[in-house]
């Protein structure tokens, strides 16, 4: 037989009244303070619309992978192009070029002779930044860039001056991390530089340092989530 708890004496129902009013003011504050950073975001940082959004978010949900559930802000953009510094860069790869919002930004920079290599494995990505972005500079490729290496053999391409990552590294074992830094530091000039952006913890760091003479690192709150940028630098011959 289930006993019936005693109603709660007035005082008591005052109290438990005042604390779901102030529980619900809280709630309504923190929903309209992210719906507002949400906008902003979407209208003056994020290079692309509520079409790149979506895109963005249905993406996130149907790919575990994509790990991102928005373009990055234009002060993501800005901060990884200026740490990419693009002067005098011929070669470039970029890791995990979603949606192309990236992309776009480093074919504005870059030298007319120069060319970049834009990886993207999921496939509904590469499809619609490849067909958007019509540039002789770009190679756009629907591949794993764990096998980077091989990548740029089947395209002639042996050495770059620049690498620009937006994978979720942390989704890689150990091991895989180590490979791909290492894959990475091996295909740079020297002075060449690796710029890992998107990087929501500081677990590369460790690991950079092992595969790089120098590792800046930097964070950025002005993205949806907030993120590292971590650059790591070939030592010079
Ligand atoms: C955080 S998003 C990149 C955001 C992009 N730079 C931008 O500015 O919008 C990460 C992307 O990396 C891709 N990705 C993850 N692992 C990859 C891998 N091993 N090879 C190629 N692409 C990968 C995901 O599909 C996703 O599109």
């Amino acid at each position: 037989m289930s006993e019936r708890r005693p109603a709660p004496r007035k005082r008591d129902r005052d109290v438990l009244d005042a604390l779901g009013e102030m529980i619900e003011g809280r709630l309504k504050r923190g929903r309209e303070k992210l719906g507002a950073l949400i906008a902003e975001v979407r209208r003056e940082g994020s290079a692309g619309d509520a079409e790149e959004f979506l895109g963005y978010l249905k993406a996130f949900l149907a790919d575990p992978g994509v790990a991102a559930i928005a373009p990055s802000s234009r002060y993501l953009v800005a901060r990884t192009l200026k740490a990419l510094s693009l002067e005098n860069a011929k070669v470039v790869v970029e890791y995990g070029a979603a949606r192309g919002v990236l992309t776009r930004r480093l074919l504005r920079d870059l030298a007319p002779d120069a060319r970049l290599v834009a990886v993207e494995f999921n496939r509904e990505f590469y499809e619609h930044f490849s067909s958007r972005l019509r540039d002789p500079r770009l190679i756009p490729v629907h591949g794993d860039v764990t096998r980077i290496d091989e990548i740029l053999a089947g395209l002639g391409i042996a050495r770059a001056d620049r690498v620009v990552s937006g994978i979720p590294f942390s989704f890689l074992s150990e091991a895989g991390r180590r490979e791909l830094l290492a894959k990475t530091a091996a295909l740079l000039t020297p002075g060449g530089r690796f710029v890992a952006t998107y990087q929501i913890t500081g677990h590369l760091i460790p690991l950079l340092k092992d595969y790089f003479g120098s590792v800046d690192i930097q964070y950025e709150v002005r993205n949806i989530p907030p993120c590292f940028v971590f650059t790591g630098t070939k030592t010079p011959r």
